[in-house]
């Protein structure tokens, strides 16, 4: 079993779409590696919610359905509770680098060092196409991090 949580600021766009997209990529692969996702955000400000309905559509298009995920924070026991803490962008990692606990297991990457590296831009105060091109992105990395964790496993 590998663990994986995304994370990005709000928990309402870029990591919810990774947590819907690797979810989805596994139900349907035969002899899918086991693994338990999660995703949340470095802020607080939308804990509760549902993912921006812009998120939620941009899925939609691809026939996946995030409207049951709700936001949360990242807290320090997150390290402790996944093998990978996976940022979407710089900012986002420098706050988890901060937040990880000395003894924090969790490896803490970005998550486009699985797909075509760099990060994932924040698409909140853009239009749709921030959205697709944050969901392209997403789901490039999500490949290559299936192919990670078939190796571990
Ligand atoms: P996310 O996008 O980090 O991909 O969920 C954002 C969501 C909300 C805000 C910023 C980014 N915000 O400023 O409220």
């Amino acid at each position: 079993m590998t663990r994986v949580l995304f994370v990005c600021l709000g928990n309402i766009c870029r990591s919810p779409t990774a947590e819907g997209v690797l979810r989805h990529m596994l139900d349907e692969m035969p002899d899918a590696p086991e693994v338990e996702i999660d995703s949340a955000g470095t802020g607080g400000w939308h804990v509760g919610n549902p993912p921006d309905p812009r998120a939620i559509e941009a899925a939609a298009r691809r026939g996946i359905d995030l409207s049951a995920l709700r936001a949360r924070q990242v807290t320090a026991a997150d390290f402790d509770a996944f093998d990978y803490v996976l940022a979407m962008d710089r900012d986002n990692l420098r706050n988890l680098k901060a937040l990880r606990p000395a003894q924090g297991g969790a490896a803490l990457k970005l998550l486009l060092e699985f797909g075509e590296g760099g990060e994932v831009p924040d698409p909140y105060y853009g239009g749709e196409a921030g959205f697709d091109r944050a969901y392209a992105l997403i789901e490039g990395a999500c490949r290559g991090l299936i192919r990670e964790i078939q190796a571990r496993e």
